[in-house]
């Protein structure tokens, strides 16, 4: 099978990663792709928010499966081209997408659907917002109700800040503040069945103790040793199978990778939001975990046959990654800085430890970082402790001027705490 990615993050290089080991998988393209992705996938330009030209590009590649990996181009309908070419697509249609395209209609389908979250009000004037930052109190949380690349949220103890920010947006989500440790977790369904993958922890914050500013994430670990053995079970009785059931009988069925981002309260597990795509970074560190080939998982999803595909099969490893990021990153991060140590990794480190490549370029033949996140330097081990030695030493072998990274992923975790 040929298959097209779309899409040119560390996730996307993740993805390539594994389907470039499948050998099921004859040819494997990513469009735009990256300087890593370049090196397990053959690279083609394109628009990917234009669903006419990513169609175009898997029919002349002969694509026999396409796989969406960022919301943006799944929210602006590139998936309902694909499919509309005849070509199976691993990613929701812009209907069901909405799910991640509007806090609102995710409010709405989990309400629908007896989902367990945080209390709300969707506000659009001044007099609603003071009304709903008045029922719940501090610490406030704010939510942009359209698609902002992980900035949209504001959670403050400033009721000033609170309300500037819902002002600011326009429609927003106004809800009660969930406390308690955060989980991603991730499903593979057809718009029927759903097949749960293992729980990973993303750390959001720019800087170590969650420390700084909000990111789109500086690292992640799987497994979870503090959680209740029966979590996964658990969301996909109470949040993953009916959210797929109410968006089927909605008449928009949800294919593809359905992202729970939960809250473990002392009242129970809450969802935070949903995304209609794999997460980055914590998509590299379950990717590094499963067994089962991923291809023909992600086809059967996108074919509606999943009920056919095998339970998936995991390593008994712990996974790490450690994001490097710019300088000046999250705010106005420097690019075009070249990128030393890459060889060493793969030369001293590898298969243990590697780097995914998230915002590279090539110029000329040196590596240069080309965004804010730049590599995803990810290891797996007998357990975190293993797993964090390993992904830190790889890191460290890493130049980039003004890199930063944080040095306590999965830390407490290792420690048991
Ligand atoms: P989101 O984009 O909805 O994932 O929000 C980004 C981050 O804001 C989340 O990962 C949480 O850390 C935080 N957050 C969002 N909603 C809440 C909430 N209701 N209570 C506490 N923190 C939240
Ligand atoms: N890791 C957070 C996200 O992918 O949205």
């Amino acid at each position: 099978m040929k298959v097209l990615v779309i899409g040119g993050g560390a996730r996307e290089h993740a993805l390539c990663r594994s389907l470039s080991l499948d050998p099921d998988v004859s040819a494997l393209y990513c469009a735009p792709g990256n300087a890593g992705i370049a090196e397990v996938a053959e690279l083609r330009p394109v628009d990917a928010l234009n669903g006419t030209a990513v169609a175009r590009l898997a029919a002349e590649l002969g694509a026999g499966l396409v796989v969406v990996g960022p919301e943006a181009p799944l929210v602006a309908g590139v998936a309902d081209s694909v499919r509309a070419a005849g070509i199976p697509c691993f990613g929701p249609s812009a209907a069901a997408a909405q799910l991640e395209g509007s806090k609102a209609f995710a409010k709405d389908v989990m309400a629908a659907a007896g989902v367990p979250t945080a209390r709300s009000y969707v506000c659009t004037t001044p007099e609603e917002v003071d009304a709903a930052l008045d029922a719940f109190g501090a610490p406030y949380v704010v939510k942009d109700d359209g698609l902002a690349a992980g900035k949209g949220v504001v959670v403050t103890e400033d009721r000033a800040a609170a309300r500037a920010h819902a002002l600011a947006c326009g429609r927003v989500v106004i809800e009660e503040y969930l406390d308690g440790p955060e989980v991603s977790l991730f499903a593979i369904t057809d718009g029927v069945t759903v097949l749960p993958l293992q729980p990973a922890q993303d750390f959001k914050r720019a800087l170590d103790g969650d420390a700084g500013p909000n990111t789109g994430g500086m690292g992640a670990y799987s497994p979870l040793p503090w959680a209740d053995p029966k979590l996964v079970d658990e969301v996909m009785e109470l949040v993953l199978q009916p959210t797929v059931d109410e968006l089927r009988h909605r008449g928009t069925p949800f294919s593809g990778l359905l992202y729970a981002g939960l809250a473990i309260t002392g009242r129970g597990t809450r969802v935070i939001e949903f995304n209609a795509r794999f997460g980055d970074p914590e998509t590299q560190v379950v990717l590094a975990r499963l067994r089962t080939p991923l291809a023909s998982v992600l086809l059967n999803a996108a074919k509606g046959t999943l009920d056919a595909e095998p339970p998936l099969s995991w390593r008994d490893e712990a996974a790490v990654t450690v994001v490097i990021a710019s300088r000046d990153y999250p705010e106005t991060p420097r690019t075009g800085d070249p990128i030393e140590g890459l060889a060493e990794v793969a030369e001293q480190d590898a298969p243990d430890a590697y780097v995914l490549h998230a915002g590279t370029a090539r110029d000329g033949d040196r590596v240069v970082s080309a965004g804010g996140r730049v590599l995803s330097v990810t290891a797996t081990g007998s357990d975190l402790v293993q797993a964090r030695e390993r992904a830190y030493k790889a890191v460290a072998r890493i130049r980039l001027d003004g890199a930063q990274h944080r040095t306590d992923i999965a830390a407490k975790a290792a420690e048991g705490r």
